[in-house]
């Protein structure tokens, strides 16, 4: 608890809508919506939208057909019209200059850039709220939707984790372009480069997420991951993706860092998506990052069945060829990611 803390910036609300692509759009569409329990709420051209019932904005996710799986984008919503402006200029003065976007069914202008390691990002301020047709009307005034109860269920999107080549660098763009806090890194066995880091813009315990990228690869997506109810509905979703012969990678378990409860599949297009629930807030506004170095994290303390070794390897797009560094790379199980 130091007293010459700088004024942090408070300009990220929290994380926004986003796009997947896939090479089987149509049954991609029917694992969100059959299995993840999302409705269908708009199509473009090549693009179908979905929402979870506990968004407020329009949509959630935007599924377009590529050639390949792999991530569109991921956005933020900003706290307000200025801050938007705000982080555009620190963007434009820190050499990660990008581009304006239309809006998109509702949502937008956004601002595209790169983070260091190429992810698309978005940032934008206006959003359209979601106004239930009189069938999905909720008798609860302050729910934005009637009760789905289809498939997993998701509520909304719980967080999302990248593949970097350098995680402390993307870590600090974020920490120093827009104030976002780090709750937890793992350290690599050399205890400078990190393994992992675990980030957010509000009190939850993960939004943002990078992972140590072991292939050639760059600008690659690990998963998403979307809320629900209780860790009985993580175990009540591993049994329908098991009868609709969804390949299960790992869990449901729980994860240490964070702590939050999983289950993780592919979906039909080959990206990886998370059934997520739990994980813990941090209240203090000064919290300190929990620094894991590579030896207490080898304890792994914590519990739960094994990840298998693909799951630190397996990103969208698929990229085979490893890099020269990766075995320094700890392996990152039973107990996480
Ligand atoms: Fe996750």
């Amino acid at each position: 608890m130091t007293a010459d803390r700088p004024e942090p910036i408070h300009d990220l609300a929290h994380l926004g809508i986003h796009g997947i692509l896939s090479p089987t759009p149509d049954e991609t569409i029917g694992y969100f919506h059959d299995l993840l329990g999302m409705d269908v709420v708009a199509q473009d051209g090549d693009s179908t939208y979905l929402r979870s019932f506990n968004t407020y904005e329009t949509w959630t996710i935007k599924i377009t057909a590529a050639d390949r799986a792999g991530l569109e984008y991921v956005s933020w919503r900003m706290d307000s019209p200025q801050a938007l402006e705000r982080r555009v200029r620190w963007l434009e003065e820190n050499g990660f200059a990008g581009r304006w976007v239309d809006p998109d069914q509702g949502i937008g202008p956004a601002y595209e850039f790169l983070d260091p390691d190429g992810h698309p990002f978005r940032i934008y301020w206006e959003t359209e709220v979601y106004v239930a047709p009189d069938d999905k009307k909720p008798v609860i005034p302050t729910n934005f939707q009637a009760y789905v109860g289809r498939g997993a269920n998701v509520k909304h999107l719980d967080h999302v984790n990248l593949l970097a080549r350098d995680v402390r660098r993307c870590r600090q763009f974020w920490e120093d372009g827009f104030g976002i806090r780090t709750y937890e890194t793992i350290l690599m066995p050399d205890g400078v480069k990190e393994a992992g880091a675990w980030m957010s813009s509000t009190l939850q315990g993960h939004e943002l997420i990078y992972t140590a990228e072991k292939t050639t690869g760059s600008g690659r997506l690990h998963h998403f991951a979307y809320a629900v109810e209780s860790r009985e509905e993580v175990l009540r979703a591993a049994d329908i993706m098991a009868d609709a012969r969804i390949y299960i990678e790992a869990g449901p378990s729980k994860h240490t860092a964070i702590q939050g409860f999983y289950l993780y599949t592919r979906e039909p297009g080959g990206n990886r998506i998370e059934v997520a629930n739990g994980g813990y807030f941090r209240f203090a506004p000064d919290a300190e990052t929990y620094v894991w170095t590579a030896d207490e994290w080898k304890l792994k303390p914590g519990w739960g069945a094994p990840i298998p070794p693909e799951f630190h390897v397996y990103g969208t797009p698929v990229v085979e060829e490893l890099a020269e560094d990766a075995a320094q790379v700890p392996v990152l199980g039973p107990a996480d990611l």
